[in-house]
């Protein structure tokens, strides 16, 4: 659906829910991501390279004077409102989480706030590893600071994005999702240094090639816990490294050489985690060169290489993102194939020369469908828009008609 009906339901909605004329809304969007490679790197002080999708969240919001905060799902149908001077989770709505998180710390921060009326609207699917949390997020931040005109740097307002989600929601994530969601481009790669928010935007798709998200649509409950046991267990390995690597604060420290070396000092479990993370920080070193000397086939390779990881030495794969990655490896005009995101579920993230895409998206339905039983949702990225204010044309209205 095209944005000008997306933003003329929205205002329907809002002139619905709180009974204003809805003619002083301002829209404002801020895209999900697709990460390429560089899993689980982020929080090790890492590198990744994510790229944003066409799918994103779309605020629409006004003031209010009565410092009350109104906020409303068109997703969901429900609502839910609060005062500014009392911020508490919400345990029936987690979706309002996301914004009371962010319209929180900015208080926290000193800035004053007025109160608003606000819809959120999405086209990402929610839960399946695709960032709809750090746009809802970035959406906020940003709708906060054109309501209530103020500025931020785009790298605070990241960070505070990802403290929302830390602190008021309770996800421990890294900072990639929100940092491509306000900073990236569509159909470029970012690629970012997670220790010195360094980044660069690397252009790589061209019309031969296509990015293609497909959805497993199963979530593994596990996926917050056993994120949450990944990072734990992390952080032991640079405990028991620091004792032959007294300099190292978190496993990008560590070269391959190194470990190499130290690696038999560690127990088998946390052994495999370090080596995976250690090997996909020098995989995204590795694709970015690879892409700056347009050697495609190369990047496809080490998405390979990141998904056998990823199930072998990481263990956050499961049976069913596997199996859509096997039958991608085995389908004509595919580069690369890898799960993305988080893992327990969700979506594979895959390289698919363009002339090979309707049969790609042909053989992923049958076959998975085969032998899961469940239908795969399968979209090929178009280019998006950044996140940030939406600029509504007016609809010319032809005269002598
Ligand atoms: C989730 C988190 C990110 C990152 C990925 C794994 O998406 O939100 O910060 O850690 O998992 O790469």
């Amino acid at each position: 659906m095209d944005i000008e009906k997306r933003t003329e339901r929205i205002k329907a909605r809002f002139k619905d829910v709180f009974s204003v004329d809805g003619e002083d809304i301002t829209f404002v969007r801020a895209p999900g991501r697709v990460n390429l490679i560089g899993e689980h790197t982020d929080y090790n002080d890492g590198f990744v390279l994510p790229m944003t999708i066409d799918r994103e969240i779309i605020t629409a919001f006004q003031a209010r004077s009565d410092g009350l905060i109104s906020l409303h799902s068109y997703n969901f149908s429900l609502s839910c409102q609060f005062s500014l001077n009392k911020i508490e989770p919400e345990r029936n709505a987690s979706w309002a989480n996301y914004v009371k998180g962010v319209i929180y710390l900015f208080r926290e921060q000193g800035i004053k706030l007025s109160g608003m009326n606000m819809i959120l609207e999405g086209n990402i699917s929610m839960g399946s590893g695709l960032s709809s949390s750090a746009a809802m997020e970035v959406a906020t931040a940003l709708s906060l600071q054109l309501l209530n005109g103020f500025e931020w740097e785009p790298i605070e307002v990241v960070k505070l994005c990802q403290r929302a989600e830390n602190e008021f929601v309770g996800v421990n994530c890294g900072i990639m999702d929100q940092f491509v969601s306000l900073i990236g481009e569509s159909n470029k790669a970012l690629f970012l240094d997670c220790r010195t928010l360094n980044y660069q935007l690397i252009p790589f798709l061209n019309e031969d090639l296509r990015v293609v998200i497909c959805n497993t649509k199963v979530k593994r409950g596990l996926a917050g816990s056993e994120y949450n046991k990944r990072r734990k267990e992390c952080e032991e390995g640079v405990s028991y490294l620091k004792k032959y690597l007294p300099d190292i604060k978190a496993l990008r420290d560590v070269t391959e050489d190194s470990f190499e070396k130290y690696k038999c000092f560690l127990p088998g479990m946390i052994k495999k985690r370090c080596q995976h993370v250690i090997k996909e920080n020098q995989r995204v070193l590795q694709s970015v060169a690879a892409l700056r000397a347009g050697d495609l086939n190369k990047f496809g390779k080490l998405m390979n290489e990141s998904h056998e990881s990823l199930r072998d030495k990481y263990e956050v794969s499961c049976p069913e993102l596997d199996l859509m990655v096997e039958i991608a490896w085995e389908t004509e005009g595919v580069l690369g194939a890898r799960m993305t995101g988080g893992g327990f579920g969700g979506c594979t993230v895959n390289l698919v020369k363009e002339n090979k895409v309707a049969e790609f998206e042909r053989e992923i339905f049958k076959r998975y469908r085969e032998k899961t039983g469940i239908s795969p949702e399968i979209y090929v990225c178009q280019a998006g828009k950044k996140a940030g204010k939406i600029e509504i044309v007016p609809v010319k209205i032809e005269e002598g008609r």
